[in-house]
């Protein structure tokens, strides 16, 4: 079948190429990229993609390209090294904790958006700055940096479909910089308060430097060993790349849906308990993510198509997540889902990479919509929205609404 994945026509709207592959070509070779690009989109082999990690490695990366990051881009053991670090840091118990402060940045949020009105882009005013300011504030970022930090994040992002190996070099390196400046800020307070860095404990956090993520992966050991700075800022660059523009469209999806279909939106304002469905089922229809690579770790056959050993293959979330092998009416949003079908979703990855990040995004999209849904009735759209860069994210770039 002919399909190429960076073409115009599947930027604007991949799902129809996306059914027309899962029916006639589920194992797509593409042949117009520095080394054949797989593409595989039924809903059982990405799951087994995203589970059998001895045979689909991420060792080289989840873009199209060959790069080896290491850290939470890896094989276990070493992931599950690295991953321990992270899952404290977000667990569940945790991130609900932050309801009340993500509650008040967004009532800030819409209130600036509210005086500025009676129109305004949602990605700008609400869906944009939302998830760096949370994240800013989990990672121990000052407020007054973020701008920048949000432009480094979305170039290595839209840097992900050049063929050139060193085009998100530059602003990994600025960010890079900034992070260790970070870190060694806080070895300096821990210098001149007359504790040595290298063998410092969790009891200086919150007391000589701030407690906050950039602390505990300063001081972080895991079954004895801590990490190096090369890894300390892998693992920070990981967690921000991840969590910033994929909120970001979580939250614009979404909105662009309900405010589609005035029906949605009435019958979400009329029904508190139906937040938490609408958000899973804009996850499940239109995933932020559209997917990510794993590299084979050895030569084998699917559908007919032969893949060598280090054959590079997108397992795409957001053509599994529409199979009607496991969906009802797969393209259409509905908020009468059985939660058993809709938990079945991909949108987050499963197995062992599943996203730290997801109980948090969650969070963040479910209050958003309720505080936006009470406080905007006559909510709607005001022009056609403009879809984000990055070929392998789903988002709005622009959502201008109106009241
Ligand atoms: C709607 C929002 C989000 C979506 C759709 C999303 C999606 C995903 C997906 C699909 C994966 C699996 C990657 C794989 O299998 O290779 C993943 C992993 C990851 N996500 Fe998220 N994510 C979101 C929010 C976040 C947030 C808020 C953070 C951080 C604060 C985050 C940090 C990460 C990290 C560090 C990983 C790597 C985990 C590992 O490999 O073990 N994500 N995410």
């Amino acid at each position: 079948m002919d399909y190429n994945p960076f073409a115009t026509e599947t930027l604007a709207d991949p799902f129809p190429a996306y059914a027309a592959l899962r029916k006639e070509c589920p194992m797509h070779r593409f042949d117009n990229f520095a080394h054949p690009l797989y593409t595989a989109t039924r809903y059982d082999d990405v799951a087994e993609m995203l589970t059998d990690v001895d045979t689909w490695s991420s060792h080289y990366g989840q873009m199209p390209r060959y790069s080896v990051q290491g850290c939470l881009f890896s094989d276990p053991p070493e992931h599950t090294w690295y991953r321990k670090l992270v899952q404290a840091s977000f667990a569940p118990r945790h991130v609900s904790a932050m309801e009340n402060e993500i509650s008040t940045l967004i009532s800030a949020l819409l209130d600036e958006m509210e005086a500025h009105g009676p129109t305004a882009d949602f990605h700008d005013a609400l869906a944009c700055p939302l998830p760096v300011l949370v994240i800013a504030n989990i990672l121990g970022v000052p407020t007054q940096d973020i701008e920048q930090f949000k432009a480094w994040s979305d170039e290595q992002l839209a840097a992900a479909n050049a063929s050139d190996m060193d085009a998100s070099k530059a602003p990994r390196e600025a960010m890079n910089a900034y992070l260790l400046d970070q870190l060694n800020q806080r070895r300096t307070q821990l210098s001149e308060a007359g504790i040595d860095p290298a063998t410092a404990t969790e009891s200086v956090l919150g007391e000589t430097i701030s407690d906050d993520v950039i602390s505990g992966i300063l001081l972080a050991e895991v079954d004895g060993r801590r990490l190096d700075d090369k890894e300390r800022l892998v693992m920070l660059n990981q967690l921000l790349v991840g969590g910033n523009e994929t909120t970001t469209s979580l939250i614009t999806n979404l909105f662009w849906r309900i405010l589609s279909d005035r029906d949605l939106y009435e019958q979400l304002r009329a029904d508190p308990s139906l937040d938490a469905i609408a958000v899973e089922e804009s996850l499940r229809l239109d995933a932020p993510v559209l997917g990510l690579y794993r590299t084979t770790t050895q030569p084998l056959e699917r559908h007919g198509v032969q893949l060598d050993e280090r054959a590079k293959v997108m397992a795409t979330f957001a053509a599994a997540n529409r199979d009607p092998e496991v969906f009802e009416d797969p393209d259409t949003f509905r908020l009468d889902r059985d939660p058993a079908e809709l938990r079945k979703h991909l949108a987050f990855g499963l197995g062992r990479h599943f996203c730290p990040g997801a109980h948090l995004s969650r969070l963040e999209a479910r209050v958003a919509l309720r505080q936006t849904l009470d406080r905007f009735p006559t909510l709607q759209l005001d022009g056609d929205p403009t879809r984000i860069a990055a070929f392998l994210l789903w988002g709005r770039w622009s959502l201008p609404v109106t009241w």
